[in-house]
């Protein structure tokens, strides 16, 4: 083994050191940011007088907002460096052409769906509707009328935030999943295309049934019907909890060994 063997030996185990650890800080900063939006600031909002709410929105949801986009950059940028670091340090077949068709493969394919998902409700949705939340109250706030449309958008940033507090519990079990539930011996490691297609067709469906209703597509963005998951940040912890379960069955009928 040449020194410059050695080099890039460290550089790579480094690496996917570096960017799992990172991945996991960046991680929990904000999904546990996400947590306290959901479980802590909406309830607590709720119950506030409006000039008060709208000084907390200025200064404290907005600067909450501002680690919570830039921690989900930071987790996505991340996560994609696990996945080219451990393909490079790979001697195994695993991370060869057909990873995504192997059950670890298939495990974080779910978990990078959720978590991508959750990513975009953040940036296309939530932060452009809460931008309007804050400049109204910063208006308000100044002496200005209040903006009409304020409360519509401030709904349609709750609705998916519920959303990605239902999704955070499923994503993280197939985030940690992968390396330590879903192991060849009690699942299959490499499933059949068929066993493969029936996953897919039934874990996309319910993702994509989910995500609708959370953007207003299926039931619109009014309470009640099947937004009832989305009513309370209660009723948004017990379908994240079924959700657990749901995908847990799905991945167990279909792939164990
Ligand atoms: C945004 C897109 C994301 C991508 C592309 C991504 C990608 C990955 C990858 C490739 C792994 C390694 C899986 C393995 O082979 O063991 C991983 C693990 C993990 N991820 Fe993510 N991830 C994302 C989001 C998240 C989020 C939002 C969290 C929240 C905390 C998270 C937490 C974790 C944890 C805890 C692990 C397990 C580390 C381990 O057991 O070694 N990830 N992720």
């Amino acid at each position: 083994m040449t020194l410059a063997d050695v080099i890039i030996i460290i550089s790579r185990d480094g690496g996917a050191f570096l960017s799992r650890w990172l991945h996991v800080v960046v991680g929990i900063t904000w999904i546990g940011l996400l947590y306290y939006f959901n479980f802590v600031q909406v309830p607590a909002f709720a119950e506030m007088e409006a000039a008060a709410r709208n000084n907390a929105v200025d200064k404290l949801a907005s600067r909450a907002l501002w680690w919570f986009r830039w921690a989900a950059v930071a987790t996505l940028v991340t996560g994609i460096m696990i996945l080219l670091f451990q393909k490079a340090g790979d001697t195994s077949q695993l991370f060869s052409g057909d990873y995504f068709k192997s059950t670890p493969g298939i495990s974080i394919a779910t978990g990078v769906l959720l978590a991508l998902t959750m990513f975009l409700n953040v940036w296309l949705v939530i932060w452009p509707n809460q931008k309007k939340v804050i400049a109204n109250a910063r208006n308000v706030q100044a002496g200005g009328e209040p903006d009409p449309d304020a409360a519509a958008a401030g709904r349609k940033a709750l609705l998916a935030s519920r959303m990605n507090a239902i999704f955070s519990f499923t994503m993280l079990m197939f985030m940690v999943g992968t390396a330590h539930f879903f192991l060849p011996g009690k699942f299959k490691f490499a499933p059949s295309g068929s066993d493969r297609g029936i996953y897919w067709a039934i874990a996309l469906i319910i993702w994509l049934v989910l995500e609708l209703s959370a953007l207003g597509v299926i039931g619109g963005t009014k309470p009640g019907g099947i937004n009832v998951i989305f009513d309370t940040h209660k009723a948004a912890l017990w379908t994240g909890f079924i959700l657990v379960v749901v995908y847990y069955a799905l991945f167990y009928v279909v792939l164990k060994a």
